[in-house]
C-alpha cells in the first residue's frame, strides 16, 4: 500500500450516491458527490442536520457501502480491499471520532485512549504513558481515572478526539467534534486537529454544521440535501 507522501489524494470520491431503504421509504442521503482530500489539509464538510455528513464520513471509513460511484482510499478503490484489509486499515491508519463518541463504558478515560495503542502492538505501560500525555495535551488529565458515564458531553468529546489521534493515523475523520463544546473549547479542539494535520502532514476531514469553525479549514465542502454545492 502506498505511503501517504506518495499519494496525491488520501481520499477521493467520484459520483458517490447513497440511498437508504427502497420504494416509498427511500431516502437519498447523498447524490453524485465528487470530492477529494489530501495529506496536510483539514477539509471541512459543512451542512445542516440531515444533509448527509455522517453518511459521507461513514462511507469514507469503509463502514458503509455506496449505492453507486467509487471511493478511493489511500490510492485504491475501497471495493478492492478485503474485509480484513479494511479492518486493518481502520485500526492502523484511520482515527474516527463518532458523533456519539462510542467510548467504552467499562474502561477509564485513560484506558479508552490507550486501548487503540494496545491494538497496534504497544505494551500496556507504553500505551498508558502515551495516553496520559495525550490527555495532558487536551488538558483533561484530571479525568484519567474517571469512567465515561461520569463525564459531561464536552469532556467525552475531548476524550474521543484524543483517542482518535492517539495512533497518529494518516487519516482522521471527525464527525461533529465540536458539537457539544462552547465556542472557546470547540476552537481549541479544531485547532488541535488542524495542528495535527500540519505538523504530521496528515489528512483530517471534519463534518460539522458549525459555521464558526470555517476559518480553520483549508478547504470547505458544502453539503445540502445530499448534494455538494460548492467547494472552496
Ligand atoms: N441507516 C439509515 N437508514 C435510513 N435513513 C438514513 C440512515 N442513515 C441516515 N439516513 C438518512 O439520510 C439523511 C442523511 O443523514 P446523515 O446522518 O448523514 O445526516 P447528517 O448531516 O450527519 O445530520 P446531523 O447533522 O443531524 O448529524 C437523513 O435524511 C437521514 O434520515
Ligand atoms: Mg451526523
Amino acid at each position: 500500500m502506498k505511503k501517504l507522501e506518495d499519494l496525491k489524494y488520501v481520499v477521493r470520491l467520484s459520483e458517490v450516491s447513497k440511498i437508504f431503504g427502497s420504494d416509498e421509504h427511500k431516502t437519498v442521503a447523498l447524490q453524485n458527490v465528487s470530492c477529494e482530500a489530501s495529506a496536510g489539509e483539514l477539509v471541512l464538510l459543512l451542512g445542516p442536520s440531515g444533509s448527509g455528513k455522517t453518511t459521507l464520513l461513514t462511507l469514507i471509513a469503509g463502514l458503509l457501502r455506496p449505492s453507486s460511484g467509487t471511493i478511493s482510499l489511500f490510492g485504491k478503490n475501497i471495493e478492492s480491499y478485503s474485509a480484513k484489509m479494511l479492518q486493518q486499515i481502520r485500526a492502523m491508519r484511520i482515527g474516527f471520532i463518532f458523533q456519539t463518541f462510542l467510548l467504552i463504558d467499562s474502561l477509564t478515560v485513560q484506558e479508552n485512549v490507550g486501548v487503540v495503542l494496545r491494538f497496534n502492538g504497544k505494551t500496556r505501560r507504553e500505551a498508558h504513558r502515551h495516553a496520559f500525555r495525550l490527555l495532558e495535551q487536551f488538558r483533561i488529565e484530571h479525568l484519567a481515572k474517571k469512567f465515561p458515564r461520569t463525564l459531561s458531553q464536552g469532556e467525552k468529546q475531548r476524550v474521543a478526539v484524543a483517542r482518535a489521534i492517539a495512533n497518529e493515523g494518516d487519516l482522521i475523520i471527525a464527525d461533529e467534534p465540536t458539537g457539544c463544546l462552547e465556542s472557546k473549547q470547540g476552537f481549541e479542539i479544531i485547532q488541535l486537529l488542524k495542528t495535527y494535520s500540519k505538523d504530521q502532514n496528515r489528512c483530517v476531514i471534519v463534518g460539522s454544521h458549525d459555521l464558526r469553525i470555517e476559518e480553520f479549514a483549508d478547504r470547505i465542502l458544502r453539503l445540502e440535501d445530499g448534494i455538494l454545492r460548492e467547494s472552496a
